[in-house]
């Protein structure tokens, strides 16, 4: 686990992603070559601004997926808003050493903004908005 320093102040924040860890190695190249195919798939009149990371069943890889490609967009320069929509096992929070006591669930059921929800992280130009705290269900639903 790598400890990357913040901009500004002297905290710092464990991560532990490899394009953050070791942005040279062939993997982290993987995400930059699907980040490169999103981008060809993107065209000047239908520009590609929202992305969903998704899978059919558990353990699929969505939260690597989706935390190395924010990063890598971010890096290419690109201002990217990670949204964690997964209710049952969020977990950018902590991969971003973040607070969850506010996010998704929050802008949904308040009058919160998502800029309001919305954190920084200690990349330049990525955001996350964590899931926020777990909705209450109803017992008979
Ligand atoms: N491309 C990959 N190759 C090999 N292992 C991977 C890959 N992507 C993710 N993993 C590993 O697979 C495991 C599950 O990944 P991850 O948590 O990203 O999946 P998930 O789809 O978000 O899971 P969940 O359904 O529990 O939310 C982790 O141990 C992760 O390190
Ligand atoms: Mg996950």
């Amino acid at each position: 686990m790598a400890k990357i320093k913040e901009h500004k102040g002297t905290q710092t924040h464990a991560v532990s992603l490899i394009t953050l860890v070791d942005p040279s190695s062939p993997i982290s190249e993987q995400y930059r070559t699907i980040r490169t195919n999103i981008q060809f798939a993107s065209s000047a009149d239908q520009q590609i601004k929202t992305l969903v990371i998704t899978s059919s069943g558990p353990g699929e890889g969505k939260s690597t997926t989706s935390a190395n490609l924010a990063v890598v967009f971010a890096k290419s320069g690109q201002r990217v808003l990670l949204v964690d929509a997964d209710m049952r096992k969020p977990t950018v929070y902590k991969t971003f050493n973040l607070n969850n006591a506010s996010g998704l669930s929050t802008v949904l059921s308040t009058t919160t903004s998502v800029l309001e929800a919305s954190q920084k992280t200690v990349i330049d130009n990525l955001s996350v908005l964590t899931s926020g705290p777990k909705p209450q269900i109803h017992p008979n639903f």
